[in-house]
């Protein structure tokens, strides 16, 4: 029987919650495609920090480069907040998109029939709204150099830098074109290239890279236009394909678009194969603890986990269809809920998939 390594990180906050019935979902799911999973746990962010004095404890990242995926809770909380850059829980987090060279950030918004009431547009621009934001993640300005706070003329000034090298963007390029080959075949690049010369350069890498893909349909637009278009008529977009920051931006304000940050996975993929799953949301410390988190967003990122990693699709199917019956049966965590709806808390949602799975 085939067996893969899966590293868990429950990770700060709402994350050991929503996680073990994630874990569970996992394992059931494994079970009925009749492979094995070998789940090791280990320590990121801020409960790192509290057992080791650092957010990514070199135990971390090596456990994680010898997985074949990594599974995610969320990182981060008030309790950490005071501390510098360097030690901040975040870290952990970025150690880890760099220590993996996990370039490729897969961000669906997708929305759930039942819940289009719940997005902050009207109903009728997010029915059926299906989008998928690659990000660049392991470049741009969140990684340039140089980078720090310093005195020049009495004054402290602070700076970063916007790099990206054509290999990079040709990389993420390529992800999307054969994504949106899978999908409805329409790519979007976005950036500022009115304005920026790496924005230039990322334009003319994508246009080079679309010879090899000549069945997808590219465009181009600026960023400040593209998160007016979101709000607009987000239903014009199939993939859309952008840097770090821009697509830290974009794929929040896309997530909102669905209703409930709650509900969203993501993917982080490098080159080897080995990728990185984790729920959109963050650790949501106001109600740690306390059976009220939507553990639907990581159970998504299991199925991810399965179609990107593990290359189980069927698998993937399978956890998602359980998790769109339990909705259309009615049951809502605190976050999603509506009138007439029944309110259950992290631990029933999780046995109500199981249940479908
Ligand atoms: C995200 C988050 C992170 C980012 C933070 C927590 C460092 O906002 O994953 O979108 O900016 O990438
Ligand atoms: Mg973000």
């Amino acid at each position: 029987m085939t067996s893969h390594k899966i590293y868990v990180l429950p990770g700060d906050g709402i994350g050991p919650e929503v996680m073990q019935p994630a874990v569970a979902v996992m394992h059931k799911a494994a079970a009925s495609a009749g492979v094995t999973l070998e789940v090791s746990e280990g320590l990121v962010g801020g409960v790192a920090i509290d057992a080791t004095g650092t957010p990514l404890p070199a135990q971390t990242l090596a456990a994680a480069q010898a997985s074949d995926a990594v599974l995610l809770g969320g990182v981060g909380g008030p309790k950490w907040d005071h501390l510098s850059m360097d030690q901040r829980p975040e870290k952990g987090l970025l150690g880890l998109r760099q220590g993996l060279g996990l370039f490729a950030n897969l961000r669906p918004a997708l929305l759930f029939a039942p819940l289009a009431e719940a997005s902050s547009l009207k109903p009728e621009l997010v029915v059926d709204l299906d989008i998928l934001i690659i990000r660049e993640l392991t470049g741009g300005i969140y990684f340039g150099e140089p980078r720090g706070v310093e005195s020049r003329n009495n004054e402290r000034v602070g700076f970063n830098t916007l790099v990206y090298a054509e290999h990079e963007i040709a990389r993420i390029a390529k992800v999307g074109f054969e994504l949106a080959q899978k999908r409805n075949g329409r790519l979007c690049s976005v950036d500022k290239a009115n304005v920026l010369e790496v924005s230039q350069l990322w334009r003319e890498v994508v246009s080079d890279g679309h010879k090899n893909f000549a069945d997808v349909e590219l465009s181009h637009m600026y960023v400040d236009n593209a998160a007016m278009q979101l709000v607009r008529a987000p239903k014009q977009f199939d993939v859309i394909v952008t840097g770090n920051m821009f697509g830290d931006i974009l794929s929040d304000v896309a997530a909102m678009l669905t209703g409930s940050l709650g509900m969203l996975p993501s993917a982080s993929l490098a080159a080897s194969g080995l990728g990185l799953y984790e729920p959109v949301h963050g650790t949501a410390p106001d109600i740690a603890g306390q059976n009220k988190a939507n553990p639907l967003a990581t159970i998504l990122s299991v199925a991810m986990l399965f179609r990107y990693s593990l290359d189980i699709p069927e698998a993937a199917d399978a956890i998602e269809s359980a998790v769109a019956r339990v909705l259309d049966m009615g049951y809502r965590t605190p976050d999603i809920a509506g009138a007439d709806k029944t309110l259950v808390g992290t631990v029933e949602m999780g046995e109500l998939v199981m249940a479908q799975l």
